[in-house]
């Protein structure tokens, strides 16, 4: 019997499930249970993967500096002040593992991406859940739940998988009314999809408690290349590449996402056709009877009578080779999350819905 024992936290971690790909036994399957841009990556990043293959004999940079000039560039912001990880989640990371630790709080709300708790209890720290009101972030009960052990408080801003976002003033009130200990995860990964929104970058500009995180898996395509960053007061970034492995991301990832971030035109294109299949799509599920809040994001919190219809719904729509994400593990069992895919998905999905909500009738 092996007597090694794993660090406090680390056995109370149930795992990651990721969005389903496949179902048995159907074809012409359109996946919608990840978030992902359904119009691939941008070709300029496409180009930039290809063209990277020359060159893997060499160990990537350590610095980033390419990578981080550019996403500064494209945002206004001091590269000296972004941290580029293995994906957003690494970036995530880095601040439970820099901030937090046994006996310390970390905090999250009800409807928060699931990665949170998993960090947090992977540094050994406590996960604290905090209610929301109406599937939105609610500022008051956070302040309420903080103590003298909260070290880090996590949010989705558009939020994941409730789509809802929480306006600028309320975000910085929140940052605010903190405990001084406690830094603000302002997790970002979404932002792109909201019209002339920095994503909370001002705000971090303005304080020494904030961290923004955002991801090149979402309105950049890259989901594959596993690419993230974060953005914060350069002490922090300090404090983050301390724990940082050197070689973190691979020439390939980096030379991706640089010519990502500086396809302006194909993100713009992007968001554009997003929004209007969101609201297309958003229309005809209300029609159908299928109710939602006003997205901010890719995807549409589609509402249910009850548990057992949306798990019926989600059968229905896997018969017929659609797959989304059921979310009865994010506290939303009458409610399944669909990705906004392209015309032809959205109308597969459209249909789809209408044909079973005329058969529960
Ligand atoms: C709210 C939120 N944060 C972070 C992530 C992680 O993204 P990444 O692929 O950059 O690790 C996701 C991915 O689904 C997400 O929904």
């Amino acid at each position: 019997m092996n007597k090694l024992t794993p660090q406090p936290g680390i056995m109370d971690i149930a795992l990651y499930q990721g969005g389903a790909a496949h179902v048995e036994g159907v074809s012409n399957v359109i996946k919608l249970s990840s978030n992902e841009n359904p119009y691939g990556p941008s070709p300029k990043a496409m180009a930039a993967v290809r063209d990277s293959a020359s060159l893997l004999h060499r160990y990537p940079s350590t610095d980033h500096a390419l990578l981080r000039a550019a996403i500064g560039e494209e945002h206004g912001l001091n590269p000296d002040q972004i941290i580029c990880g293995v994906g957003s989640d690494e970036v995530l990371q880095f601040v439970v593992h820099a901030y937090a630790g046994p006996g310390d709080e970390v905090i999250y709300t009800e409807h928060g991406f699931s990665m949170y708790p998993i960090l947090a209890r992977m540094v050994g720290a406590t996960p604290v859940q905090v209610d929301e009101r109406d599937r939105n972030v609610d500022v008051d009960a956070i302040l309420a739940a903080c103590s003298d052990r909260t070290r880090v408080v996590f949010m989705a801003n558009p939020a994941n998988p409730t789509s809802t976002m929480l306006a600028e003033g309320e975000v910085a009130r929140l940052a605010d009314a903190l405990p001084p200990q406690a830094i603000l995860v302002l997790d970002g990964a979404y932002a792109e999809f909201v019209d002339d929104f920095d994503g909370g970058a001002a705000l971090v500009a303005a304080r020494s408690n904030l961290i923004m995180t955002r991801t090149f898996s979402k309105i950049y395509g890259l989901g594959g290349m596993r690419v993230g960053w974060g953005y914060a007061p350069q002490d922090i970034i300090d404090v983050l590449n301390r724990i940082r492995q050197p070689f973190n991301l691979s020439s390939t990832a980096l030379l991706a996402a640089e010519a990502a971030v500086r396809d302006r035109d194909y993100v713009d294109h992007c968001r554009a056709e997003n929004t209007r299949l969101r609201a297309w799509l958003a229309g005809e599920l209300a029609e159908a009877g299928v109710p939602s809040d006003t997205s901010c994001t890719n995807f549409i919190l589609a509402r249910f009578a009850d548990r057992d219809e949306a798990e019926a719904c989600d059968a229905y729509l896997q018969s017929r080779g659609l797959i989304v994400r059921k979310v009865a593990g994010y506290g939303l069992p009458n409610a399944l999350r669909i990705t906004v895919g392209d015309d032809v998905a959205c109308q597969r999905v459209a249909e789809a819905v209408r044909s079973f909500k005329a058969g529960q009738a």
